[in-house]
């Protein structure tokens, strides 16, 4: 099945949005299979942002994303890539569209509430920077034709 790395950001964890955020991505009919709380060291941020480096924006990034608590999850489902970034939004608030996360909760860039891979690939790499095979949990949900 089909994993994506998700992580609520600094400015989503202060503004009390984590239970907001994962029950959409539960009411969609995703799965949770790992989560953590925790703050980021510094390199472990560099190393996830490693690609932009160099960017104007690289060294506000960094400073961002380790400034507090992240909420660091990873999600399983069918095209979840592609289904979790549609529900995140486009990722400057000001082009989201009504009824995604960052249409719906913000206005920055610089403050966008939620990151997610961007490719099967780029899950690959990010779920194992932030967790151990044994933080990741597999379960069968109690399936029928109605409920999953
Ligand atoms: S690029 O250059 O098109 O690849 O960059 P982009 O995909 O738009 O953004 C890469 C990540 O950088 C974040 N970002 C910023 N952070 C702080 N300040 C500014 N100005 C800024 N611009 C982009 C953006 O949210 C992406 O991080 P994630 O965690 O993937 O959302």
């Amino acid at each position: 099945m089909e994993k994506t790395f998700l992580m609520i950001k600094p400015d989503g964890v202060q503004r009390q949005l984590i239970g907001d955020i994962v029950s959409r991505f539960e009411r969609k009919g995703l799965q949770m299979i790992g989560a953590k709380l925790m703050t980021i060291p510094v390199e472990l941020a560099e190393q996830h942002y490693g690609e932009h480096k160099g960017k104007p924006f690289y060294d506000n990034l960094v400073q961002f994303i380790t400034s507090g608590p992240v909420f660091a999850m990873v999600w399983e489902g069918e095209n979840v890539v592609e289904l979790t970034r549609k529900m995140m939004g486009k990722t400057n608030p000001k082009d989201a569209e009504p009824g995604t996360i960052r249409g719906d909760y913000c206005m920055y860039v610089s403050k966008n509430i939620i990151h997610g891979s961007d490719s099967t690939e780029s899950a690959d790499r990010e779920i194992s920077l932030f967790f151990n095979d044994n933080e990741l949990v597999s379960y069968n949900k109690a399936i029928n034709s109605w409920i999953y």
